[in-house]
């Protein structure tokens, strides 16, 4: 089976973890430094924090931001759950913009409209590892006085126009097995702002600015040395498996038949943390069934968006209906695109797809 995620564990990484834990210091410590200040250049920011997962990284990056009750943060429904819980578990309310069904990104264009007297920030999703249109969301945020807080947790070195996503405003990436690189669990915030830094260091360590003394509350998100050795290895890795992602969809784009293949707009370098095909309504699930007796992995992602899951109905009164949102929930299918899929792969993935679709019509 040609699965859909796999992460590419080397012997680089299975030493340094060796190393940590015969240097005797295992939980935060000089490897967590090390890959903060790695990962900081690699997106050209000042500072990076590294925290216990993505969601914790966007959690401390809002909490830093004063972000809590009462307030409003705008954001995209299309995205994995954790964009909009960090929101909620800050005490601040979710507010969801349609996509625009080209880029399965934010919509800038209807981002104004939901602007309202309580809103403290926007949080872009760089989805599937495509930038968001960033320039008319920072012409927004500056005009409104808001924060910019880049969900990154998929598209760790995607650029938009030049620059790194996670130095527009606050960054915060995920280093989950199935990302573009992992360290086992783990996370990262990025910014070039000394004060956001310093803030998200002391949420991370229980609010503590002098050891036990506790200026505020804060939680235990701190990344152990034996994560950061893995991430620091695999950061060294990061721009090989970005080219690979990369051609590997390209071939994709260059040879799929019947489906709709992923769009990088002008100036975008897309890193394909997913390869996010469109397929007509009706034909996902055969064709899901059909990759499977062929060996081939697949995934829906997401199925349900943000606003139509139970939780978000019953318990927190979500009645919305962002019409391409919930189009893409329905025609969307992800195919293996991660470093460890061969040219043999590929093949088989695009006889299987072609096949289908030209048996289906
Ligand atoms: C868009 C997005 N946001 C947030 C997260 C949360 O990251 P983590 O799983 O590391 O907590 C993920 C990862 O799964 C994600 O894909």
């Amino acid at each position: 089976m040609i699965n859909i995620a796999k992460p590419l564990i080397g012997d680089e990484e299975k030493l340094a973890v060796m190393e940590v834990l015969d240097s005797g210091i295992i939980a935060q410590g000089p490897r967590v430094k090390a890959f903060e200040g790695a990962f900081a250049d690699m997106c050209g920011v000042n500072h990076a924090v590294a925290t216990t997962s993505g969601t914790t990284a966007l959690h401390t990056a809002l909490l830093a931001h004063g972000i809590g009750t009462g307030d409003e943060v705008i954001t995209s429904p299309f995205t994995f759950i954790a964009s909009a819980n960090s929101i909620l578990f800050t005490g601040a309310r979710p507010v969801f913009v349609d996509i625009d069904p080209v880029t399965f990104n934010i919509d800038p264009a209807l981002i104004e409209a939901a602007i309202s007297t309580k809103t403290r920030a926007i949080m872009p999703v760089h989805l599937f590892g495509l930038s968001c249109n960033m320039d008319p969301i920072l012409e927004i945020a500056a005009r409104h006085g808001l924060a910019i807080i880049e969900d990154a947790c998929q598209s760790h070195a995607a650029i938009y126009k030049g620059v790194r996503v996670g130095s527009f405003g606050t960054g915060a990436f995920s280093l989950y097995p199935t990302k573009n690189i992992t360290s086992a669990e783990g996370g990262m915030i990025t910014t070039d702002d000394d004060l956001i830094a310093e803030k998200c260091r002391v949420i991370r360590q229980h609010g503590m600015r002098r050891r036990y003394y506790h200026d505020e509350l804060g939680f235990n998100f701190r990344m152990t040395d034996v994560h950061a050795a893995i991430g620091l290895e695999q950061l060294k890795k990061l721009e090989r498996f970005t080219q690979i992602r990369q051609s590997n969809a390209e071939f994709m784009n260059n040879n799929l038949k019947g489906v709709i293949v992923p769009y990088t707009p002008e100036g975008y370098q897309h890193v394909y943390h997913q390869y996010t095909v469109r397929v007509p309504e009706g034909k996902r699930e055969p064709l899901r069934e059909f990759l499977h007796e062929n060996g081939v992995g697949s995934e829906v992602y997401y199925p349900v968006p943000v606003h139509k899951q139970e939780f978000y109905i019953q318990d927190l009164g979500y009645h919305l209906d962002l019409p391409d949102c919930e189009r893409a929930a329905l025609e969307v299918l992800s195919l293996p695109v991660h470093p460890s899929v061969s040219p043999a792969d590929l093949e088989t993935i695009v006889a299987a797809v072609n096949t289908f679709m030209n048996n289906s019509n």
